[in-house]
């Protein structure tokens, strides 16, 4: 059986493509098992500056695999077999940049906001369809699309389960830009090389600071506080600016 998550190092940044093209990524309990493996060794990597995460075939993810959904009870949906997935995606100590080429629907829409950044190409279409199947998106849609593209749009989303293109989905701020497809992996990794010329242990706590807002402005200052403490008195910090002004001394 083909490996369901294919990897590549690229310096600091892992790529990830999910490779189940006949089925259109639709997430089922293997992939979910193979993404849980991968993120396990990426959460211990001390040399990770960013993921970029796409599919190896056409379509980013069909949603969760229905087949399996099928079968599912009120057990199941209670371990938020998926929703646990997305948010240890979420929560990685690097930025996760989504490379959406083709379908990002149900689960694959939620993947792809669990993600930090997201790109995409002409081909992208995004869309939550669960209640059409008698169910809600239970992977994160109802609070981090919100998040993303406000209320009003988010809830016209999920109650219609309209498709969204990729024009939309940039217009509405769903997706950071929209490039040529065949540009959309290209402009994912340049994103991540900008990543990986910024300071490795502040961009870490920058991504903890700004998830940790979720918890409310009190948290979330004291949290911007602590994290601009552990980075005041480091070494990066004294290299980095002491090179920018001895730079302009020179000029
Ligand atoms: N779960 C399980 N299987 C899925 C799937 C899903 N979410 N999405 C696609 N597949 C399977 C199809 O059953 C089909 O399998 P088969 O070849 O064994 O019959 C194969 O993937 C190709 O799908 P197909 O529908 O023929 O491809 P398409 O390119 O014509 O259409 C989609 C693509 C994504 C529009 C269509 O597959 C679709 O609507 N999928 C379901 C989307 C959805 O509702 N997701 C939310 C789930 S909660």
């Amino acid at each position: 059986m083909p490996d369901l998550i294919l990897r590549e190092r690229v310096q600091g940044t892992e790529v990830l493509r999910i490779n189940r093209p006949d089925k259109r990524n639709a997430l089922n309990l293997a992939l979910v098992q193979a993404l849980h493996r991968v993120l396990d060794d990426l959460q211990e990597d001390r040399d990770l500056r960013s993921v970029v995460l796409a599919a190896a075939g056409e379509h980013f993810m069909a949603g969760a695999d229905i087949a399996e959904l099928r079968g599912r009870g009120v057990v199941e949906a209670l371990a938020s077999i998926n929703g646990g997935l997305f948010r240890r995606v979420e929560e990685l100590p690097v930025p996760v940049i989504a490379a959406v080429r083709g379908y990002a629907l149900g689960g694959g829409c939620e993947l792809a906001l669990a993600a930090d950044i997201r790109i995409c190409g002409r081909s992208a279409r995004f869309g939550q369809p669960e209640v059409g199947l008698g169910i809600i998106p239970g992977a994160g849609a109802t609070y981090r699309l919100p998040l993303a593209v406000g209320m009003a749009r988010a809830k016209e989303m999920i109650f219609t389960g309209r498709i969204l293109d990729a024009a939309e989905a940039g217009r509405i701020g769903l997706v950071n830009r929209v490039v040529e497809d065949e540009r959309v992996e290209a402009e994912a990794m340049e994103t991540a090389e900008a990543i990986g010329r910024q300071g490795a242990e502040a961009v870490r706590l920058a991504k903890i600071a700004l998830n940790g807002q979720r918890h409310g402005v009190n948290a979330g200052q004291t949290l911007e506080a602590i994290a601009q403490a552990v980075l005041f008195e480091s070494e990066e910090k004294e290299r980095r600016m002491t090179a920018f002004l001895e730079k302009r001394r020179k000029q």
